[in-house]
């Protein structure tokens, strides 16, 4: 595996690998890597013939509160991760490396920013927008693949890459789970014992609602009830969100109405803060069996 950190480098092992009719698929992370990336990683090296990483804690995407400095760290292992996965190059830029002046071009996906985890971060997605476009800018993937974890972040990648005409495919890949059903996220960290023993409730609470969702007439009311109660029941969780969308429109839908009615898939997310941490977890709700992801 070649580790690049720097964009100059990064663009002449790509030309030098790409040849012609060779197929580039591209995952970016901000590393402190675990099994969840490595799924997308796995999919993007028996999917393609050149196999792209990134490892890039972007400060744009976090707020002036958050937790850019605390951010786990672990580069070693990160590389050991991705070279067992096959990954060919693997980008590792500094923030000087990256924006050597503060940029003054924004990407900003309006409509799918303001809901969700774009209301309670001001700011993040754009910050996402920039990074991702200028990584897409870099590597020209054909296929880049990203984690329904963050189903909001492939709804805004996704519209981003339509509107501005970016030639790559955005792979869409299922949540990873601890055998308990706790998604994997490099923030798992910062929960105490206690903390992580009550964060299996997001995911309890939103694989209910499906079956509940699946098995009998539901409104949308209902559903975000029944899911905010069960959140509210663990100690000391906060909510921040218990949100019902469609999905990938991320438009409000009428309560009242049984959801068979809906005619687009829909997005049930949660966002709850266990002490400092904040956990996001989410189930779509499809009424037809039609979709279906890697
Ligand atoms: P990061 O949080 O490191 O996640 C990188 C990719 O891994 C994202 O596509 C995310 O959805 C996916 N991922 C994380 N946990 C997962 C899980 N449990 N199961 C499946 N996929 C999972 O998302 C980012 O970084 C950044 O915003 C980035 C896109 C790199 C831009 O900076």
């Amino acid at each position: 595996m070649i580790i690049c950190r720097t964009k100059k480098e990064l663009r002449e092992h790509i030309r030098d690998m790409r040849g012609t009719g060779k197929t580039t698929g591209f995952v970016p992370t901000m590393g402190y890597l675990h099994e969840g990336h490595a799924s997308l990683l796995r999919a993007c090296r028996s999917n393609n013939e050149i196999a792209v990483a990134s490892i890039f804690v972007n400060p744009m995407q976090f707020g002036p509160n958050e937790d850019f400095d605390q951010y786990p760290r672990s580069e070693e292992k990160d590389i050991e991760l991705a070279s067992s996965c096959g990954i060919d190059i693997l980008f590792i830029p500094t923030v000087a490396e990256m924006y050597p002046k503060r940029p003054l071009t924004e990407v900003k996906v309006a409509g799918l920013t303001e809901q969700l985890c774009g209301a309670s971060r001001p700011g993040h997605f754009d910050g996402v927008g920039l990074v991702v476009s200028k990584l897409f800018h870099l590597v020209e993937p054909d296929f880049a693949y990203f984690g329904l974890k963050d189903a909001q972040q492939i709804a805004v990648i996704e519209q981003m890459v339509r509107d501005l005409d970016m030639p790559v495919e955005i792979v869409k890949c299922p949540i990873i789970r601890e055998p308990d059903g706790l998604a994997l996220s490099s923030r798992n960290v910062y929960l105490t014992a206690d903390e992580r023993a009550r964060a299996i409730v997001l995911n309890k609470a939103c694989s209910q609602a499906l079956e509940m969702f699946k098995e009998k007439t539901t409104t949308g009311r209902e559903l975000l009830e029944y899911v905010t109660n069960q959140i509210s029941q663990a100690e000391e969780a906060r909510i921040d969100y218990v949100s019902l969308l469609t999905y990938p429109s991320l438009q409000v839908i009428d309560m009242e109405l049984d959801l068979h009615n809906c005619k687009e898939q829909l997005l049930l997310a949660v966002a709850v803060y266990f002490g400092q941490t904040r956990l996001i977890d989410n189930q779509l709700l499809t009424c037809s069996e039609e979709v279906q992801y890697v």
